[in-house]
């Protein structure tokens, strides 16, 4: 279906198009004029050897797609809509081994034996240390005056959130965030993280991996990596999936976290009033407002196991479907007045971790515990914080990402 007030060529996972904004106004119109747009592709430019895939924008779209596994693959093409045209196949379909790229019922194990380690019990009991660590993180920062929020303060707690979770030896940590940070950051090319840096870091990281779930079998420890691999039966991890899924806990737990932080400080320094309140008040529902109005992950993608119809659309069974958590986050259908920055929004059915179907977020309850904790210790020790520059964006397909944030700290 023809959208004629886009531009031609115009491309939803152009990743020069995020170095600058998240295309929100084109988003409204396809909302109204074609809710499922066939946004065509220079051939296998995304990694798929195809022409191109449809956009989803409604909020109602996306949670039907979200919640079809039969219907809409995670695993044919995997989730991540677009990779470099000169990824190999063999190289997307290592990413199957990562449970975001999995579907049932392979996907159903996996996620009955990870979610042991994120009970709320299991996040509960990380509160104390976490709501330590963010109160030391702050007060660091305020020695420093003006300083990059992002790397001063965002990037922190989510890192030692995920390390505290899996029990990483405090030695370790350091090697750990490096690897983390380095796997992230291949789209951009002014991080100079070449893809070859990346995908060795990923490789070490997984074989630490490996070899912690391999002692921890050998000899169990009060912990959730023993948790999840220490017994020899069906219902554990081998340690090769453990690599892996601490692989995916890097990644879907550090960006997304840090990014929804930066974009919320930015939010109450751009919002003043929200601020004065989030001090005076500190209102329950922030951290769901932060996460809508940021949506780190713009999109997810699925693929068409049949033919099939969607918001008028008729989609052909193998063809890709984006599933635009930014646009449904705007919806007007569901939200009211979507463009304003409202920290008190209740209810807030927001999509920023998913659309409810079985991927739906595993670590949601930790990244809003960490969200709340940060922005109270902020409030707490650094009141007046202001800010001293724009955002500089990340240049990515599918995050919503901020790569410096200047701030003096008051
Ligand atoms: C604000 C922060 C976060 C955002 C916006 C976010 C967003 C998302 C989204 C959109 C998905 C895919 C949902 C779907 O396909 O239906 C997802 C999956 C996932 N997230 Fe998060 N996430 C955040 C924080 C975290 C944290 C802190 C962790 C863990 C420490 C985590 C672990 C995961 C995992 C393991 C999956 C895959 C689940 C599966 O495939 O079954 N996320 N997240």
């Amino acid at each position: 279906m023809p959208c004629p007030a886009l531009p031609e060529g115009f491309d939803f996972t152009d990743p020069d198009v995020y170095r600058t904004r998240v295309p929100l106004p084109e988003f409204a119109q396809l909302r109204q004029t074609a809710p499922v747009w066939w946004n065509a592709q220079p051939h296998g430019i995304a990694g798929f050897g195809d022409d191109g895939y449809w956009v989803v924008t409604r909020h109602q779209d996306v949670k039907e797609v979200s919640t079809k596994p039969d219907l809409f693959s995670a695993s044919r093409n995997t989730s991540i809509i677009r990779f470099n045209a000169s990824m190999t196949r063999e190289q997307i379909d290592v990413q199957k081994l990562i449970m975001l790229n999995m579907d049932p019922p392979e996907h159903t194990r996996v996620r009955q034996i990870v979610q042991r380690g994120f009970t709320p019990r299991a996040i509960r009991g990380l509160e104390d240390a976490l709501r330590r660590r963010a109160a030391h993180i702050v007060d660091e920062a305020r020695r420093g005056g003006t300083g990059d929020f992002v790397t001063d303060i965002a990037c922190e707690l989510p890192l030692q959130a995920i390390a505290e979770l899996i029990g990483i030896p405090q030695d370790d940590r350091a090697r750990i965030f490096d690897w983390s940070n380095k796997m992230v950051a291949y789209d951009d090319p002014e991080l100079a993280i070449t893809e070859e840096v990346g995908a060795n870091a990923a490789m070490e990281l997984i074989s630490y991996a490996m070899n912690l779930a391999a002692a921890r079998k050998e000899c169990p420890a009060e912990d959730i990596v023993s948790r999840l691999v220490a017994a020899e039966h069906e219902g554990n991890l081998g340690s090769d999936e453990f690599g892996f899924f601490v692989l995916l806990l890097a990644v879907a737990g550090n960006e997304t976290t840090r990014n929804a932080i930066t974009h919320g400080m930015h939010a109450f320094l751009t919002h003043p009033d929200q601020w004065e309140l989030f001090k005076r008040e500190r209102p329950a529902t922030a951290a769901e407002e932060i996460v809508r109005w940021a949506t780190p992950v713009v999109s997810f993608q699925r693929t068409a196991t049949q033919d099939t119809e969607l918001g008028g659309a008729k989609i052909k069974e193998g063809q890709r479907v984006g599933i635009f958590y930014s646009s449904a986050n705007h919806d007007p259908e569901v939200f009211t007045d979507p463009g304003v920055f409202d920290i008190t929004r209740d209810p807030n059915p927001h999509l920023g971790f998913g659309g409810g179907g079985p991927h739906f977020c595993l670590g949601k309850s930790l990244a809003v515990l960490e969200i709340n904790l940060i922005f109270n210790a902020l409030a707490d020790a650094l009141p007046d914080i202001t800010l001293a520059g724009d955002p500089r964006r990340l240049r990515s397909a599918w995050l919503n990402g901020v790569k410096e944030l200047r701030v003096h700290y008051g």
